[in-house]
């Protein structure tokens, strides 16, 4: 059985990280998308630094661990024999930091920064600013921006992620409102006879398509699903 799954940021909501829609959706009185672009970074990287350095540093903290959903997703890949990949638009690290191994960041990674010039992806735990040396070549100033895909920029792997929709036999969707494309479109393209399910506190545009909807939190209601599907897979002797 090829799995894939598609989370979102209610998956790590339970892990202390705001969601983008849940509340206002506000930041600092600015809506994430007018952040979250290669025009407000050119008109005011300053400001979009502020944001990404505000969120590294929120997930930098302590207490911000993955939660009983991301780990009961990479025990499952672990003893998963087939085909499996975990598609996330989060750009947390949650996902890694919980052990999954076939993990496709589509939207990018906050822990990461990328040369503007060179294409040059590096690990990168501290503050961006716009004057902030790039460490292999320090005269170069300002090139480095988040390693994060802003609104109007494709995501990463999309040929990898429409071959696995395609392929799929079950597509998990976890904690993600739907709204965003394309990966609110990646359920569209799994086959007719895949299983899909959702799992979301709350109803979404996309529910609709799915096979079964789940109403209830990431934490609770993905570990009981995959436990339900490794126990049909031992009566019906598949892996
Ligand atoms: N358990 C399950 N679902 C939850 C939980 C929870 N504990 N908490 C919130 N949710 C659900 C909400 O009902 C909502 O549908 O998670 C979803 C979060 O939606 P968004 O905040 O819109 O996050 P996401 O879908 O990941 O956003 C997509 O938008 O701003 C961009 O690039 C950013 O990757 C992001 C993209």
């Amino acid at each position: 059985m090829k799995v894939l799954v598609l989370t979102g940021a209610g998956i790590s909501a339970e892990s202390g990280i705001p969601t983008f829609r849940d509340a206002d959706g506000l930041w600092e009185g600015h809506r994430v998308e007018e952040v979250a672009t290669p025009a407000a970074f050119q008109q005011n990287p300053q400001l979009v630094h502020k944001f990404y350095n505000a969120r590294r540093r929120h997930l930098l903290q302590e207490h911000v661990r993955p939660n009983a959903a991301h780990i009961a997703l990479a025990e499952y890949e672990k003893n998963h024999d087939d085909d499996f990949l975990l598609i996330t638009q989060n750009v947390d690290n949650l996902h890694f930091v919980a052990g999954s191994q076939n993990v496709l960041p589509m939207h990018g990674q906050l822990m990461e920064a990328r040369c503007t010039e060179t294409d040059r992806v590096i690990p990168w735990r501290e503050d961006l600013t716009p004057s902030t040396p790039d460490p292999e070549t320090p005269s170069r100033r300002g090139s480095l921006r988040p390693n994060v895909v802003w609104f109007g920029e494709m995501p990463h792997g999309m040929d990898e992620i429409q071959m696995a929709a395609q392929n799929a036999d079950l597509f998990l969707a976890i904690g993600t409102s739907a709204v965003v494309y394309p990966a609110a479109g990646i359920v569209q393209e799994t086959p007719v006879n895949c299983r899909r399910i959702e799992i979301n506190l709350n109803a979404t545009p996309q529910s609709g398509v799915f096979t079964e909807t789940i109403r209830g939190s990431a934490s609770i209601e993905v570990p009981k699903f995959l436990k339900r599907l490794q126990l049909e897979a031992k009566t019906s002797g598949e892996a």
